[in-house]
């Protein structure tokens, strides 16, 4: 596979850099003390793009490649991982799921707004007592007489879920068809019975907004149903097949983030008579990190470029994730070590990289959720191929 990055992504992951650098990094540290959520940044990556990178222009979107999306998203991880888990879940998890399964109407009145990041949008799937085992909603949407449904539950772990406009929420319609009952509805921040719940006070990506919601009565109109009755689990799964190449770009930017800060501080800290990075012992730790950055940022331009080709790419999204989630917790924790005492403390931010870095080994489908993915693609190509 030709990994040549072309004039336009070359230009894209600059333009994600330099903004990345001068915009989200000044503030990155206080945010992360106070977990305020980043609404200027937001805005204004809206106004370059950034909110509807894969979406179509015909819709408010830059149109670009799933490349070009992997590329700024990990040069925006590298500063701010809360800025980029945002920034993926309005462009995946909602962008997506509204321009692949939604009627032109709905791409007229929803995604247009989001995908030119006037409004914001949340993915509402897990629930208090539902994660992993995602086919178990609880949460109903019961069909009225007159066509609409009546929403009952809560959904827990939302991103975005405080400061959304709109959130794609799955609901069971059917519970008799289990799964195949299951259908994705598109609700609006106020409708009545929608509650929002606190922000969770977190261990990483602290400026980020994640929250529980709550459904009592909620009346949605039909028009609001998108894909079909029924439909709803197959979309579910499938946009998270795109978001996890965005959470593995995700975690590639924390590491390499992290990377960047320990070979910089290698050159300042002197250590029995010489720069630190003139040791065995931390130019092994630095060769290792950055094997590892550079094996995860291979895995996530070739799920990248597989879901560009139109082919499927289940296996490699799940592979780039899993791999690239693991090795950031490991590339962190290398980061601390090479700091010392110093990168225990935030002055040095590499603590911060570990905090963040956990996160991306759980949300969109832990770890152990990988595996099963992977496994199960392997018999299917298997199967296939006899
Ligand atoms: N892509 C497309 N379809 C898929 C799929 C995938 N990756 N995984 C499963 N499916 C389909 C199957 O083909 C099957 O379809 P049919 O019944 O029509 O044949 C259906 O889904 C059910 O699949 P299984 O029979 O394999 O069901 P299971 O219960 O054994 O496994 C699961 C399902 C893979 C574990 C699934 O529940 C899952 O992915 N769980 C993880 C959920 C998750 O990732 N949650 C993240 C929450 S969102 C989030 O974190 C966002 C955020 O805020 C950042």
């Amino acid at each position: 596979m030709n990994f040549q990055y072309s004039e336009d992504h070359i230009a894209i992951r600059d333009a994600a850099r330099e903004f990345a650098e001068h915009e989200i990094a000044p503030s990155a540290v206080e945010r992360d003390k106070t977990g305020e959520f980043p609404t200027e940044i937001v805005q204004k990556l809206g106004e370059l793009g950034f909110m509807g990178m894969m979406t179509a222009p015909e819709w408010g979107g830059a149109g670009l490649d799933a490349v070009s999306y992997v590329l700024a998203l990990e040069e925006i991880a590298k500063v701010d991982a809360s800025v980029a888990v945002i920034m993926s879940v309005n462009n995946s998890l909602v962008c997506w799921v509204i321009e692949t399964f939604g009627t032109n109407e709905q791409k007229e009145r929803f995604l247009r707004p989001l995908a030119t990041g006037q409004k914001l949008g949340a993915y509402c799937l897990s629930e208090p007592g539902i994660g992993s085992d995602a086919t178990q909603q609880a949460t109903t949407a019961t069909l009225q007489s007159d066509g609409s449904y009546l929403m009952n539950g809560a959904k827990n772990w939302i991103t975005n879920g405080t400061t959304a406009d709109h959130y794609i929420v799955f609901a069971q319609t059917d519970p008799a068809k289990k799964h195949h009952g299951i259908t994705c509805f598109i609700l609006d921040k106020g409708m009545p019975g929608f509650e929002i719940g606190l922000k969770e006070d977190k261990l990483g990506i602290r400026s980020s907004d994640t929250c529980s919601l709550g459904f009592t009565d909620v009346r949605i109109p039909p028009d609001r149903v998108i894909g079909t009755d029924g439909q709803g689990f197959k979309i579910a799964m499938e946009t998270l097949n795109g978001g996890r190449i965005g959470i593995a770009a995700q975690a590639l930017g924390i590491a390499s983030g992290a990377m960047d800060k320990s070979i910089r501080y290698s050159f300042e800290r002197r250590a029995f008579g010489k720069p630190i990075n003139q040791l065995q012992a931390i130019q092994f730790k630095l060769a290792d990190m950055q094997v590892k950055v550079e094996a995860a940022r291979m895995l996530i331009l070739r799920a990248a470029r597989t879901k560009d080709a139109g082919q499927n790419y289940i296996k490699e999204a799940a592979m780039a994730k899993l791999y690239a989630s693991s090795i950031a917790m490991e590339v962190a924790t290398q980061a601390i070590q090479v700091h010392g005492g110093y990168g225990y403390v935030r002055e040095y931010l590499v603590e911060r990289a570990l905090r963040d870095a956990k996160i991306t080994e759980i949300y969109e489908g832990t770890s152990e959720i990988q595996h099963i993915v992977i496994a199960r693609q392997l018999m299917k190509e298997y199967e296939l191929r006899n």
